[in-house]
C-alpha cells in the first residue's frame, strides 16, 4: 500500500498542480490506515498494520479466493451496515430519505477484498449467509451452505472477480436453485476426496449430515447421533460448527464439544471412536476453542494426520455469561494422531486462556494463533477480555517450548471477527461484532470495522538474502495427481540455500467463520531435484500429491520456503484429469 502510494506521488509530479493537490489529498485518505513503519522493523514478535478504517461490512466470514481477493460476509438481517450502496440491487436510488436509511437493501452485506489494491467493493447479496458454511470448489468457486430464518436451506455460489471487478456480471454470488435437505445454522462444511463433493455437518438442533450435490434426487440428509450425544442442551449445544477433517484415509474426522469420531463418509458408518479430550469445558460453538489439522509430510507419503485443538469455554460459561458473569477460558491443547491404532490426546497449556480464536497454518508449517478472547463464551455480548496478542506455536520444538507470545494490537476482536492468510505471507484479520446489529456506542465491545494485517517476523527485511524470491511454476492449467512439475525462484546468494534448508507448501486456504477455518489444509511436497546456478537461480522439479484423499482437487498455494523463510505463494491447481 505504502508503495501504491508513491508511483500516485510520482505520477503526480507529472500533473498539474490542481491535480496533485487532489492526489496528495487522495495520498492521505489512502495513507491514513497504515501503522506499519517498514518492512525492517518487524522484528521477531511481527508487526501489525491497519489497512481500513471501514471496511463496510463485518467479516463474519471470510476466504481467501485464487484471485488474491478476499470475500468477506456478515447477514443481511443486521441491517444497516457501514457500507451504504447509492443504487439497490434492483436499480432503484438510495436516497436520504428515512426509509431510505433503514432499508436494508440499501446497505452492502458482502464485499470482496482486492488485496493488491488495498480496495473493497461490495457484491450483491441478498438472502440471509448469517452463520453459514463453505468450502472451495475444484475451480476456484466458493459453495456456500445455510444460513438463517427461511435461508437455513440455502446454497450459493460465490465466484471471485478478481482485480476486474466493477460492472463484471460473470463474478459473484449466485443463489443454487437446489436447496439443503435439512435446515443448517451453525453446520461445518469440507470437501471430500470424490470430485466437487461438499459434506456439511450438524447445525442448531440438527443432528445429520448431507451430502452436495446430493449422488440422486432420492438421496436425504444421514442421521448422526454422535451430534445429538454431544448437544449440550442447556448450555447454547457446545457442539455446533463441529471441527471437521478430511483424513488421509478419505475418512472425515468429526469433533464436538469434547468428543470425536471417524465418519467413513462413503458407506456412512462410524468406524473409530475416539478418547475424550481432557479439559473441564468444551470446544466448540458457543464454546469456541479451534482446531487445525497439522501440515502432511511426503515422508511418509501424506498418510500421517494429526489434528490440535486449543482452547474453549469453561463447564457453565454460557449460563454465567448470561447473568452476565464471564468464566476464564481453557488454557489446554490437545493434539492426537487419528491415523493407525494408537490414540491419545497429548495435552499442553497456551501462555494464557483462549476462545473465539482462529488458528492458521503459517507457510513455514507452524501455527499462529489470533483474535479472541480470554473470558466468556460465543455469544452476543457473551465475552470479555480480549486476547490481544496472537500466538505462534511450534510444533518441531520440545514440548514445553512451542509457544512464543507475539506483537500485540490495541483492536479487540471477539464474537463473528476471522482471519486469514494471505499470499505475501501476511494475515488478513478483520471483524468482530457481539450484537445483532452495527453498534459503536457504549457497549463494551462495539463493531468493529476495521480490517488489519498482522505481519509475521518471517516479512523482515534482514531474511532478504534467504528469501526466494520470482516464483514461478510451469504448469499448464492444473496438474494431475502424482505428476511432476518445475517451479523456479531465485535467491541473492547461491551459498544461502540448499536443498536440506528448502521445503515446498501446498496450502488449500480455509472458509473462516466462528473461530475455525474449514478445509484448511497444509502439505510438504516431495522435491525430486533441485539445481542451484551460481547466479542464485534455482530450478526444481516437484511432485504432486499421489491423490485427492490427501489433497482434495483444487486451488492451492505454493510456497518455497528457505531455512524457516517464505517466498511470496503462487497458486497451483491439482486435479483428477490434469
Ligand atoms: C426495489 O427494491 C425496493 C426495496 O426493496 C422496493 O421498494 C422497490 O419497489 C423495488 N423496485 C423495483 C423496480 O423492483
Ligand atoms: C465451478 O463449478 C460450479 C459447479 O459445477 C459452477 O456452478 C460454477 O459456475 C463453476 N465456476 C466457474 C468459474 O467455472
Ligand atoms: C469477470 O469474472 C470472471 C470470473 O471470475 C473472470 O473470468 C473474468 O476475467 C472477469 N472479467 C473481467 C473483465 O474482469
Ligand atoms: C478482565 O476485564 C475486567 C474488566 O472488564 C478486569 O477487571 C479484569 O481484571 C480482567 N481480567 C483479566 C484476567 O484480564
Ligand atoms: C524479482 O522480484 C523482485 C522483487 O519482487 C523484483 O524487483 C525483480 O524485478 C524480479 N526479478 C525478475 C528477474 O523477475
Ligand atoms: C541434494 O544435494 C545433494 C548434494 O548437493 C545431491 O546429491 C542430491 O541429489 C540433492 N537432492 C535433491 C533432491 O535435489
Ligand atoms: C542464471 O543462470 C542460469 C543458467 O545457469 C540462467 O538460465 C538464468 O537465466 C540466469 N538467471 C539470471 C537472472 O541471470
Amino acid at each position: 500500500m505504502v508503495y501504491e502510494t508513491m508511483v500516485i506521488i510520482i505520477s503526480c509530479t507529472k500533473s498539474m498542480i490542481i491535480t496533485i493537490l487532489i492526489l496528495i489529498i487522495f495520498c492521505a485518505v489512502l495513507i491514513n490506515g497504515a501503522n506499519v513503519k517498514s518492512s525492517s522493523s518487524i522484528g521477531t514478535k511481527g508487526q501489525w498494520q491497519l489497512l481500513f478504517h471501514n471496511s463496510g461490512v463485518v467479516s463474519m466470514h471470510m476466504a481467501l479466493t485464487n484471485r488474491n481477493t478476499v470475500i468477506m460476509f456478515d447477514q443481511t438481517g443486521a441491517g444497516q451496515s457501514g457500507y451504504k450502496l447509492r443504487k439497490r440491487y434492483n436499480g432503484t436510488r438510495c436516497t436520504t430519505s428515512h426509509n431510505d436509511l433503514v432499508d436494508p437493501t440499501c446497505y452492502a452485506h458482502s464485499v470482496e477484498y482486492d488485496i493488491a489494491a488495498n480496495k473493497v467493493r461490495p457484491l450483491r447479496l441478498d438472502t440471509d449467509t448469517w452463520c453459514s458454511s463453505g468450502s472451495f470448489l475444484s475451480n476456484g468457486t466458493l459453495l456456500q451452505t445455510g444460513g438463517y430464518g427461511n435461508r437455513a436451506k440455502s446454497i450459493r455460489f460465490c465466484r471471485p472477480c478478481g482485480g476486474g471487478g466493477g460492472k463484471n456480471l460473470t463474478c459473484g454470488w449466485i443463489q443454487s436453485k437446489k436447496t439443503l435437505f435439512d435446515e443448517r445454522r451453525y453446520a461445518s462444511s469440507q470437501i471430500l476426496a470424490e470430485h466437487d463433493r461438499v459434506v456439511v455437518v450438524g447445525g442448531r438442533n440438527v443432528f445429520t449430515y448431507e451430502y452436495v450435490p446430493k449422488i440422486n434426487h432420492e438421496e436425504k440428509s444421514f442421521a448422526l447421533p454422535f451430534l445429538h450425544q454431544t448437544n449440550d442442551k442447556n448450555s447454547g449445544g457446545n457442539n455446533l460448527y463441529p471441527f471437521l477433517h478430511l483424513s488421509s484415509d478419505g475418512n472425515l474426522f468429526i469433533f464436538a464439544n469434547r468428543d470425536s469420531i471417524l465418519l467413513n463418509a462413503r458407506r456412512n458408518r462410524v468406524i473409530k471412536t475416539f478418547p475424550r479430550i481432557p479439559g473441564h469445558g468444551s470446544r466448540n460453538y458457543p464454546s469456541s476453542g479451534s482446531s487445525v489439522m497439522l501440515p502432511l509430510h511426503h515422508k511418509d507419503k501424506f498418510q500421517k494426520v494429526e489434528v490440535m485443538v486449543c482452547g474453549g469455554s469453561t463447564t457453565g460459561a454460557f449460563r454465567a455469561a448470561n447473568k452476565g458473569m464471564f468464566l476464564e477460558g481453557l488454557r489446554s491443547c490437545g493434539r492426537m494422531v487419528i491415523t493407525g491404532n494408537h490414540h491419545k490426546w497429548n495435552m499442553e497449556y497456551m501462555p494464557q486462556p483462549r476462545l473465539l480464536h482462529d488458528m492458521l497454518i503459517l507457510p513455514t508449517g507452524q501455527i499462529l494463533i489470533i483474535n479472541g478472547a480470554k473470558h466468556g463464551c460465543a455469544g452476543f455480548d457473551n465475552a470479555r477480555n480480549a486476547s490481544l496478542e496472537p500466538y505462534l506455536y511450534n510444533p518441531k520444538k520440545i514440548f514445553g517450548k512451542r509457544f512464543k507470545v507475539l506483537k500485540s494490537t490495541s483492536i479487540a476482536r471477539m464474537h463473528h471477527s476471522s482471519a486469514t492468510l494471505l499470499p505475501d505471507g501476511r494475515v488478513l484479520v478483520g471483524g468482530g461484532n457481539p450484537h445483532p446489529r452495527y453498534i459503536f456506542r457504549n457497549v463494551a465491545y462495539p463493531t468493529e470495522l476495521r480490517l488489519q494485517a498482522f505481519v509475521p517476523h518471517y516479512m523482515d527485511k534482514r531474511y532478504q538474502n534467504k528469501r526466494p524470491m520470482n516464483l514461478t511454476i510451469e504448469y499448464g492449467n492444473q496438474i494431475g495427481y502424482g505428476k511432476e512439475f518445475r517451479v523456479k525462484f531465485m535467491v541473492v546468494k547461491k551459498g544461502q540455500i540448499s536443498n536440506n534448508t528448502v521445503t515446498f507448501s501446498a496450502y488449500a486456504p480455509p472458509f473462516t467463520t466462528h473461530a475455525f477455518g474449514m478445509n484448511q489444509r497444509m502439505l510438504k511436497l516431495r522435491c525430486k531435484r533441485m539445481d542451484v546456478s551460481k547466479n542464485g537461480s534455482v530450478n526444481a522439479i516437484l511432485e504432486a500429491p499421489p491423490s485427492s484423499f490427501v489433497a482434495p482437487s483444487g486451488y492451492y498455494l505454493l510456497t518455497v520456503v528457505n531455512a524457516g523463510i517464505p517466498s511470496i505463494s503462487q497458486w497451483i491447481r491439482f486435479t483428477h484429469n490434469g
